[in-house]
């Protein structure tokens, strides 16, 4: 795919000027049978935040490439009430990683418990679909240098895990057969 690299350098963002909150209540659409909400469910809410803070550092489309690493750590009832936090973990050339983490508000006892955490990686595209490139982070304080240190180990992990199963690289030309 094509990289648009024309333009100056970007100027750096810092974390908190793309971190994203939502909250859902989970209704009887969203659950199983048990009245439990569904991990895919789950997964889809994981993916808005997340692109919302993807959204708001690149300030272009973004794609997702991958959710990795995913706990489901209690399970969700109808009624209760989702909040979903996400912020940038750190920022590539033209990809970002993304934290998402959980928190599930049972609406009539008003106690807050962690449910799930995830990263996910986001790639900014120009209208055309083409890769362009995202500013770099300006890290503030330890916490957030840390966030960035695990998520440079985490893509080497990645990258080797890739080689290693031959994950084949995108390309639009090549005809897909089933
Ligand atoms: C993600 C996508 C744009 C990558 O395109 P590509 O031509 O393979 O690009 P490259 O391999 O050169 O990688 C481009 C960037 O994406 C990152 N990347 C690619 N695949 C990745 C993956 N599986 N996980 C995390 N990052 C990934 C690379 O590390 C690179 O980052 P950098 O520019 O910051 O160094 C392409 O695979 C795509 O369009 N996928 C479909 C996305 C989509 O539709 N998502 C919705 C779900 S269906």
């Amino acid at each position: 795919m094509d990289i648009k690299t024309t333009g100056p350098a970007l100027p750096p963002r810092t974390v908190s000027e793309s971190q994203s909150e939502m909250t859902e209540l989970i209704l009887p659409n969203d659950t199983n049978t048990l009245g439990n909400l569904l991990g895919g469910r789950l997964m889809n809410f994981i993916d808005l935040v997340g692109a919302m803070a993807a959204f708001r550092h690149a300030r272009s489309h973004v794609v997702t490439a991958s959710m990795e690493h995913i706990d489901f750590i209690a399970p969700v009832h109808v009624g209760d009430l989702l909040i979903l936090k996400s912020s940038i973990n750190r920022a590539f050339r033209t990809s970002m990683e993304v934290g998402v983490k959980v928190w599930v508000e049972n609406t009539l006892a008003g106690i807050h418990r962690h449910v799930a955490s995830a990263y996910l990686t986001f790639v900014a595209i120009d209208p055309q679909g083409r890769r362009v490139p995202v500013p770099p982070l300006d890290l503030q304080g330890d916490e957030e240098n840390r966030r960035y240190e695990d998520a440079g180990r985490r893509r080497e992990i990645r990258e080797a895990e890739a080689r290693r199963r031959r994950i084949p690289k995108f390309d639009p030309a090549t005809p897909i057969r089933p």
